[in-house]
């Protein structure tokens, strides 16, 4: 039976559960996905939550985003990192049993049966871009050289580049040091990501780079200016077996009307 994980991405949630965002009910998309995550993987060894949980950055979205995930019996098995719309600070104060990096910084280290999954705050204050700062780096080199087992990473913005255009400009901005650090650890299995709101796969060195649809509104692939995509709200199912892993995409439901912003 192999380990599964599931990757939920840029929930975009409000401290009011009737609010919108760019239009849509962001609440009713989330529940409509955990519905289908119930339905499609019941017990999952993990959840992964990719950043841009909330989209106020308020305390009581985040106590929302807490309740939501101890009603689906997940507080215990998940994991959450955060995004350009987040903040690290209130995720730590909410989720204070979460995260085990350095001072300052939302990130995690997890054993997981035979595995290792890392999570990395990307989050810079007063960007869209993500940065990974130098004691992050550090924190990162430590514990990829502390483990040869298989290893997962997770982080909400791609370090490096996803071929779509107007996204790209605001990936990772400093990638070179977490490219050269990841290139080091030959055990990395694959880096996950979300803010791009879409499926996609590329290579980052020599493993794949897989971004996770939003659990709301979605932007087109390969457009090189700001549009919204025609698919559904989805969500990620990661499996492992051995030291190799299988992953797909879930979309449930029908597309959202996204409005843009005026
Ligand atoms: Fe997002």
């Amino acid at each position: 039976m192999p380990l599964r994980l599931v990757q939920l991405s840029d929930i975009h949630l409000l401290q009011s559960p009737e609010g919108r965002v760019m239009g849509v009910e962001t609440e009713e998309t989330i529940h409509r996905v955990l519905d289908a995550v119930a339905e499609e993987v019941p017990e999952p060894d993990l959840v992964v939550a990719t950043g841009d949980l909330a989209h106020d950055e308020v305390r009581p979205t985040y106590a929302r985003i807490r309740d939501l995930l101890g009603e689906r019996g997940y507080l215990g098995r998940c994991r959450l990192v955060p995004g350009n719309h987040d903040s690290p600070a209130l995720l730590r104060e909410v989720f204070p049993e979460l995260y085990d990096g350095p001072a300052d910084s939302a990130c995690f280290a997890h054993r997981l049966d035979g595995w290792t999954v890392l999570g990395l705050d990307s989050h810079c204050p007063g960007e869209l871009g993500g940065r990974i700062g130098p004691a992050q780096l550090d924190w990162l080199r430590e514990r990829l050289e502390d483990t040869d087992s298989p290893t997962l990473l997770f982080l909400h913005h791609p370090p490096g580049p996803i071929g779509t255009p107007w996204l790209d400009g605001m990936a990772v901005l400093d990638p070179g040091s977490l490219v050269e650090v990841l290139a080091a650890a030959p055990q990395l299995r694959g880096v996950f990501c979300g803010h791009v709101h879409q499926d996609t796969t590329v290579r980052v060195g020599d493993v794949p780079l897989v971004t996770t649809p939003s659990t709301c509104f979605q932007f087109q692939p390969r457009s090189a200016e700001p549009a919204f995509g025609n698919h559904a709200p989805g969500f990620r199912v990661i499996e492992l077996e051995g030291d190799a892993f299988t992953t797909r995409v879930v979309r449930v439901g029908e597309p959202v009307a996204a409005i843009p912003p005026v």
